[in-house]
């Protein structure tokens, strides 16, 4: 074998052993590189006679021409390598079942929470949110609540660490009625609006949570009477049920902030609450030192108020009769929604 013959079954032979396109780059730079050895030898024809240039010349160039050969398909040899390698990585069993995806929902609270405010927005009402950690004074005192009043005992409460301007501890509001201050004393009359969210007691039971949702509603303007309440929350309640086949009653109670003060009671005559009463709201006429309370004259401003719970509003449009069931996360449970 002349030396030629050596250098291109050398150069195969580097080329196989090159396990990928890096080691592959490196062995053709032996050969075909700026100083690899074919490029040496072509060089050194310049001092060679213009015949044996001409002879030599041409077996150079048929062995560059094998090794560039051995130098293409090794390179194709290692991407077809190199595909089937990612191929198998990728390969997809098609006969296993899909994983699919599991679609999430909307909170049953939070669906009536939605439906709350899309029908009191069709009636003209703003809505409006406010913050969960209150202050005595717009929590109790300015809804007429006096200090060591006993009518604050109706709500056991949750005060958190810090204390407001005033040096009194902060809480959790207790009701959603705090926003009738927020909201009147920012607003001019008439003054439309509900205001749904969060609220806490110290309250648990099958009917009472201690974190539950209110809808706060105030309408206050110059002519808004008790009559106007019952009107505007039996349409809402027909609305809200899609049905007239339930009874509303509002009995008379206390609120420090209504006067006179109703809870409204709703029953069904028929399915799985049957019969059954369930309080989902107070309400009543705002009394004259709240309207006070709101920069507004009590001679000329008069109105309602309710708070109603979204919980209790929940369970009677589904027939659930344990709130706790929409705060223990079961999915069986909160699927039936979706
Ligand atoms: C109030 O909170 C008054 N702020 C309502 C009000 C507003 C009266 C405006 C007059 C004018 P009460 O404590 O009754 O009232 O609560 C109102 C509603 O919230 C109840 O009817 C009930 O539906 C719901 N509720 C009260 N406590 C809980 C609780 N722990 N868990 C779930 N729902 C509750
Ligand atoms: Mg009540």
């Amino acid at each position: 074998m002349n030396s030629l013959e050596q250098l291109v079954v050398s150069a195969q032979a580097d080329f196989l052993a090159a396990a990928d396109a890096a080691a592959l780059e490196n062995a053709k730079a032996k050969y075909l590189g700026k100083t690899g050895q074919i490029t040496e030898m072509m060089k050194g024809l310049g001092k060679l006679d213009p015949e044996e240039k001409k002879a030599q010349g041409a077996l150079i160039n048929a062995a560059k021409v094998q090794i560039e050969a051995a130098l293409t398909a090794r390179r194709d040899a290692l991407a077809e390598a190199q595909l089937q390698l990612r191929l198998n990585a990728e390969a997809i069993d098609v006969s296993l079942p899909g994983r699919g995806r599991s679609q999430g929902g909307i909170h049953p609270v939070m669906r009536t929470w939605e439906r709350v405010e899309e029908i009191f927005r069709s009636i003209g009402f703003d809505v409006a949110a406010g913050p969960e950690i209150e202050t005595d004074w717009t929590n109790f005192t300015a809804l007429n609540s006096p200090e060591n009043h006993p009518a604050r005992s109706m709500q056991d409460t949750f005060y958190v660490e810090g204390n407001d301007s005033t040096g009194k501890p902060l809480l959790l509001r207790t009701h959603t009625s705090p926003m009738q201050v927020r909201y009147a004393r920012n607003n001019k009359p008439p003054i439309k609006v509900i205001a749904p969210g969060r609220t806490y007691r110290v309250d648990s039971d099958a009917t009472h949570s201690p974190m539950f949702h209110q809808v706060e509603g105030l309408w206050i303007a110059e002519d808004i009477s008790f009559a106007d309440l019952k009107g505007v929350y039996l349409n809402f309640v027909k609305a809200f049920f899609e049905t007239d086949d339930l009874q509303v009653r509002f009995r008379p109670s206390y609120f420090p902030f209504t006067e006179p003060s109703a809870e409204i009671d709703i029953a069904f005559g028929s399915g799985p609450l049957k019969g059954r009463w369930l309080e989902v709201s107070g309400s009543g006429q705002v009394h004259p030192n709240v309207v006070r309370n709101f920069g507004l004259d009590p001679e000329k401003y008069i109105g309602f108020a309710f708070g109603s719970g979204l919980e209790r509003l929940t369970m009677l449009r589904y027939g659930v009769n344990d709130l706790r069931l929409f705060y223990e996360g079961d999915l069986r449970f909160l699927k039936q929604f979706n």
